[in-house]
């Protein structure tokens, strides 16, 4: 356990949306007890930012990660939130010059580099990595969990879970932007959704997972649904524009994208934002490569059984679910945070809003920072270590193995134990 005296110094490696939203956590919650001291990113407005918000000098800004892991140790913990390809030589970098870290998901794109993310997580027991699987710092999984622990329903017997991508944000990520390819991110099993096998993990009290298998395919966002006589290659060019459900300049002026604000107050803007960028690209004309629906069934080492869904194509961004158990079934959904149980004993039906105004992961990203200072400076226990996301991560990139072979069923717990069984796993799952 370590505890800090002073201010924790931080280096943000990549000064992105991830990086910018834990920093202004910590702006606004422990303003004394932190100071930014360091930043790496090519991007010379994020440069221009980082002199301006952290008073950062020139010899404490980095064109990139790799540059910063030049130098000697800078700060107590480094932010890890470039894009995903780049997480696994961060990690290897930054905790070999001795930093704590704080780690974007996913942590490794492949299984094979997940070994060597195991692999380091056993080289460096002392120093902290703390994954960012904000989900389990919520209010609304937080409850959840509690209610299981109760006991009060009986044990868990099956979930079915969902995430509900939202058509407009699978156009904006998983098609036109950067998740959209799994040779320069990963599959979507992974970036989307190793935060929701994390979250059943967590739901059923840091479970492990025995068996996974999964169908699903890029059905819809592909060439087949292109026809050149009535398409365009670019939404602005496309005769279909104004009645398209995914045309560029619908999606970006409906304020639903909230990553990325262009300026389409005139046809002249439009034209000038969405007329090249990849943003402006017809969803059925791209190089986009990951399914874009998927299922998988998953059985747990306790007989817990669960249904996994995980689609583009839904009204709105949210994650939906049902837990089922011996003597009642809890039904919970966010925006609005609403958690329904019923009792089978009395057929009572409760429904709990939850007060949730934090934007950022329904509160998740405030509350893991939260929680990361807490344990870093007072030796609270924190529970999204490294070793408890590769679970997730096996998951997620096994699902996707079995989608590819027609839903071959995969034993997760055999991967697990031979990825274990050349070092001592750690016993103590909540403790840095
Ligand atoms: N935890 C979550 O819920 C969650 C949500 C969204 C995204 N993510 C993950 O967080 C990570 C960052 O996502 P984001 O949305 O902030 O992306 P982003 O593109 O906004 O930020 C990435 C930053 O890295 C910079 N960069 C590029 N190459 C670099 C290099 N060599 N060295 C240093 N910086 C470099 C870019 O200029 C950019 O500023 C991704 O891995 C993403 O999958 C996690």
């Amino acid at each position: 356990m370590k505890t800090k005296q002073g201010r924790v110094t931080f280096s943000a490696v990549g000064l992105g949306g991830r990086a910018s939203a834990y920093l202004s956590v910590l702006h606004e919650i422990y303003p004394n007890d932190h100071q930014v001291v360091a930043v790496a990113d090519p991007d010379p407005i994020k440069q221009a930012r980082a002199r301006k918000d952290y008073g950062l000098r020139d010899n404490q800004i980095f064109n990139t990660d790799l540059e910063l892991m030049e130098q000697p140790r800078l700060s107590d913990v480094a932010v890890i939130a470039t894009q995903d390809k780049l997480h696994l030589r961060g990690v290897q970098g930054l905790l070999a010059k001795g930093y704590d870290l704080i780690l974007e998901k996913p942590v490794a794109t492949t299984l094979e580099e997940l070994k060597q993310v195991a692999k380091l997580s056993k080289s460096f027991p002392d120093q902290m990595v703390a994954v960012c699987h904000v989900l389990r710092h919520t209010l609304f999984f937080g409850k959840i969990r509690r209610i299981l622990e109760s006991d009060w329903f009986g044990p868990v017997v099956s979930i079915q879970h969902n995430e509900n991508i939202g058509y407009y944000h699978f156009a904006h990520s998983y098609v036109r932007g950067p998740w959209n390819n799994e040779q320069t991110s990963g599959p979507l099993a992974l970036t989307k959704s190793c935060h929701d096998m994390d979250i059943l993990l967590y739901l059923l009290g840091d479970a492990h997972c025995r068996h996974i298998s999964s169908y699903g395919d890029l059905s819809i966002f592909n060439r087949k649904h292109y026809d050149p006589d009535t398409m365009a290659p670019m939404c602005v060019d496309c005769p279909q524009n104004e009645s398209c459900a995914y045309s560029a300049p619908r999606v970006y002026s409906s304020g639903k994208i909230k990553s990325m604000v262009f300026d389409l107050s005139s046809k002249d803007k439009v034209r000038e934002n969405l007329g090249t960028s990849p943003y402006g690209r017809c969803v059925y004309h791209c190089d986009n490569n990951v399914a874009d629906h998927q299922s998988a069934a998953i059985e747990f080492d306790n007989g817990v059984t669960a249904t996994f869904n995980l689609s583009a194509f839904t009204a709105t961004a949210h994650r939906s679910l049902k837990v089922m158990c011996q003597f009642g079934e809890i039904r919970a959904i966010e925006k609005p945070y609403l958690i329904e149980t019923t009792d089978f004993r009395t057929d009572q039906t409760t429904v709990t809003e939850l007060d949730v105004h934090d934007r950022g992961h329904g509160g998740g990203d405030k509350a893991f920072m939260k929680d990361f200072m807490e344990s870093y400076l007072h030796g609270a226990p924190f529970n999204s270590t490294l070793e408890q996301a590769i679970e997730s991560h096996a998951m997620a990139l096994l699902a996707e193995e079995s989608r590819k072979e027609n839903g071959n069923a995969k034993c997760v717990s055999e991967w697990m134990q031979e990825l274990w069984q050349n070092g001592q796993r750690k016993t103590d799952r909540t403790q840095i």
